[in-house]
Formats: C-alpha cells, sequence, structure tokens
C-alpha cells in the first residue's frame, strides 16, 4: 500500500531530519557502534584525548554535511530511483552520525558549533547538484565520498595509537563509504574533472581546520 505524502508532509519530515542531525544525541543508529564493549582504549593522556575528540569532531560534522547534501538532492532530484537510492544512503549516514556522537560522548567532548552552517552550505550544493541533472548529482555524492573515504584514511593513522573505540568506529565508516561512492557510480554518477575535485578539497580543508578546535 502507498501512501501520498503532501508538501505539507514532505516539510515536516525535511524539518525533523534538520533536528535530528544538528541536536546532539538526537540522532539513532540503526546498527549498534563498530565500539563495542569489549573494545578497550589503552592509556591516552588528556592531550591525546583532546587530539582525538579533535579528529572525530570533524568526522562527525562530515557526516552533518552528509546528510544535507542528501536532503539536498533528495528536495530536488528528478528520477525517483535516485530519491530511493539518496535516502538509502542517507539513513546509514545517520549511524555514522550517532557512533560519531557516541563517541565524542566518551571523549568528554562536543560536537561543533558550526555544524548549522556546514550543513546549510551543503543543503544548497545538493540542491544545485540535484536539480542539474542526475548524473551530476550521483558524480557529485561519488566525489564526496571518496574524499571522505581518503579523510578517515588519514585520521586511522592521525588518531593516539591507544585509542582503538575511535578507530573502530571509522574502520566501518571507510568501509560504508567506499561502497556509497561504488553505488552511486554504478547508477550512472558522473567522474568529476579533476579541478572540481580540488575546489571540493579546498573546501573540505577550510572545514576540517575549523572545526577540530570549535
Ligand atoms: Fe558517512
Ligand atoms: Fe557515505
Amino acid at each position: 500500500m502507498s501512501r501520498h505524502y503532501s508538501r505539507a508532509d514532505n516539510l515536516i519530515h525535511q524539518f525533523d531530519t534538520v533536528l535530528r542531525t544538528l541536536l546532539p544525541h538526537a540522532a539513532r543508529a540503526s546498527r549498534p557502534s563498530p565500539a563495542t564493549p569489549d573494545v578497550h582504549d589503552d592509556d591516552m593522556s588528556a592531550e591525546e584525548r583532546r587530539h582525538a575528540a579533535g579528529l572525530m569532531r570533524v568526522n562527525h560534522t562530515g557526516e552533518v554535511c552528509a546528510q544535507a547534501l542528501y536532503q539536498g538532492q533528495g528536495f530536488t532530484a528528478k528520477l525517483p530511483e535516485v530519491r530511493t537510492q539518496m535516502e538509502h544512503s542517507a539513513q546509514e549516514e545517520i549511524d555514522h552520525l550517532a557512533w560519531c556522537d557516541d563517541r565524542l560522548h566518551e571523549l568528554d567532548s562536543h560536537t561543533s558549533v558550526l555544524n548549522p552552517l556546514f550543513y546549510a552550505a551543503s543543503f544548497g550544493l545538493g540542491a544545485v547538484a540535484g536539480a542539474i541533472g542526475d548524473r551530476i548529482s550521483l558524480g557529485f555524492v561519488a566525489a564526496t565520498e571518496e574524499q571522505v573515504g581518503r579523510h578517515l584514511d588519514e585520521h586511522m593513522v592521525k588518531l593516539p595509537a591507544g585509542d582503538h573505540r575511535s578507530r573502530a568506529v571509522l574502520r566501518q565508516m571507510a568501509i560504508d563509504e567506499a561502497h556509497h561512492a561504488q553505488l552511486a557510480l554504478e547508477a550512472g554518477g558522473a567522474r568529476f574533472p579533476a579541478p572540481v575535485k580540488f575546489g571540493m578539497s579546498l573546501m573540505s580543508r577550510v572545514m576540517t581546520k575549523s572545526v577540530y578546535h570549535l
């Protein structure tokens, strides 16, 4: 049985997702965190915990951006299959969001105060990509996921040696992101040219530098 959703229903749903993304501890994961109770950290100094929190805050904001990107695309994407696929991937990003949030909490730290800003910017980019067309939209997902994957690999190296719980989370995220990128390309996503990718990595550098501290 299919239900017809009115424009008002959709707006309420969108608003609900915005709140779930931006309010601390509001995201509910559908899979348990890979940082299971039997994964223990080695002793870490206060400085190491602060560093781990900075990195996990960046990863959390990355997931906020992913949510906003998928939301923006879902708002304007033309093909229903693309919409469905975006919603499915966005669902998996909610797990990542919740896992990073939990880990920040364990490290006695907080999510970034800049998240609403990055949410708005990413929603706008996603909506523009979705409006241009599905090939571009899916290509944007693939390029973003590949970039996030590179970040995650870097962070797994940069984390303090004793931080096994953060590393467990990032390892599973990297697997999921690679899958998202592959799905987007298989669904017909365009391969982006190097200058576009360069622009994207500049933007992500701005995000990384600011969110690590804030
Ligand atoms: Fe993710
Ligand atoms: Fe992803």
